[in-house]
């Protein structure tokens, strides 16, 4: 038996509950870990709110974890009860204190690595990475804008960019973030509500705009980001925080400069254990080499999950939240 969260209808933090759940044995091509370490990503939110509706209830919660293998399912290779593993990966059940993974999407983790660090970054890290190497590839002296600069993602990406060699204009929530941001390499932190994004990035770039927007606010924001790129500049839509936006027609990206759009997901750069290995990697080299600082803001005990949840949506959060199990 474990505890475990899980939810019988959609709606606020108040309906996660802590229940004893039955985990038993691993199957074929299966690990059990015992979790020290669970992520809170706003994905959880969108999924219990009902955003990204899930097919049955009840259902768990959380994709991303770290702990030690407890059991290892038959054929399994490569594992081995006592390692340190993060996995980020379906069905939604991370928040618990035992769980079961598909060792196809296990990653042992490096010694320097600690299981906090681990499950505060490898969601966010990953998105960092491919966002920033392959949706768009950032050049040296490329300018970009990435929203929610100061949350968890942001500061990966605001970082990690600046290694690149980008200028990165970057929009928060209040003027504490606007210093967060700032803290992680942020060169141009914009106040949302306040400044006028749209002026301030043409002022800053010379009136040319910006060669990509990674946007994951949608609906409050998505409509300034198309008018904050270059001509063919690239807006990579991946997150909706403030819901989705209104659909646009394609004419209005030629209108605005012969602009591309894209709404990349995760799963779909590391599909393959290849792929998902070589991102992991790098992720770990950036913040192995101290190129990339995880910053996790607040740590909670399982038990305190919605609590953890209310202060995310609510936007009090800087960095990455965890939680400790
Ligand atoms: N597509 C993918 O592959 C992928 C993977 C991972 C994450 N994501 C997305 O990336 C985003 C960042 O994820 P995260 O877990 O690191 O969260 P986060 O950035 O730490 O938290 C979300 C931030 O969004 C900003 N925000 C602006 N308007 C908001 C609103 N109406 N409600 C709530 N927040 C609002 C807030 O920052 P300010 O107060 O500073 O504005 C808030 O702190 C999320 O949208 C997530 O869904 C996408």
């Amino acid at each position: 038996m474990s505890k475990a969260f899980r939810f019988h209808q959609h709606g606020g933090p108040e309906v996660l509950r802590l229940e004893d759940v039955q985990v038993g044995e691993p199957g074929g091509g299966e690990l059990r870990i015992r979790n020290t370490a669970i992520a809170v990503n706003f994905r959880d939110v969108l999924v219990r709110r009902g955003t990204h509706a899930v097919k049955a209830f009840p259902s768990g919660i959380g994709m991303e974890s770290a702990g030690v293998i407890e059991a290892v399912g038959p054929g399994v290779r490569d594992f081995a009860v006592g390692q340190r593993v993060v996995c980020v990966a379906g069905p939604d059940a991370a928040y618990a204190e035992a769980r079961i993974i598909p060792a196809a999407r296990a990653i042992v983790l490096p010694v320097a690595i600690n299981e906090r660090t681990a499950a505060a970054m490898m969601i966010r890290g990953m998105t960092a990475r491919y966002l920033l190497k392959e949706t768009y590839r950032v050049q040296p002296g490329d300018t970009i804008l990435i929203h929610a600069a100061a949350g968890g993602v942001g500061q990966i990406v605001c970082q990690w960019a600046k290694h690149l060699g980008a200028t990165v204009i970057g929009t928060v929530g209040s003027d504490d973030k606007a210093s967060a941001a700032r803290e992680h390499g942020c060169d141009h932190p914009l106040v949302l509500g306040r400044d006028n994004v749209v002026e301030r990035v043409r002022a800053l770039t010379g009136g040319e705009g910006v060669a990509v927007v990674y946007d994951s606010i949608g609906k409050a924001t998505f409509e300034d980001s198309l008018r904050c790129l270059r001509r063919r500049g690239i807006l990579a839509s991946f997150g909706e925080a403030s819901g989705d936006p209104e659909p646009v027609p394609p004419r209005l990206l030629g209108q605005l400069g012969s602009l591309y759009m894209t709404h990349p997901s995760l799963g779909d750069y590391t599909a393959t254990r290849a792929a998902l290995l070589e991102t992991a990697n790098d992720l770990f080299n950036m913040v192995m080499s101290g190129k990339v600082r995880i910053d996790i803001s607040k740590t909670y005990p399982l038990a305190e999950a919605p609590r953890a949840h209310a202060d995310l949506e609510a936007r009090r959060t800087t960095g990455s939240i965890v939680l400790t199990a």
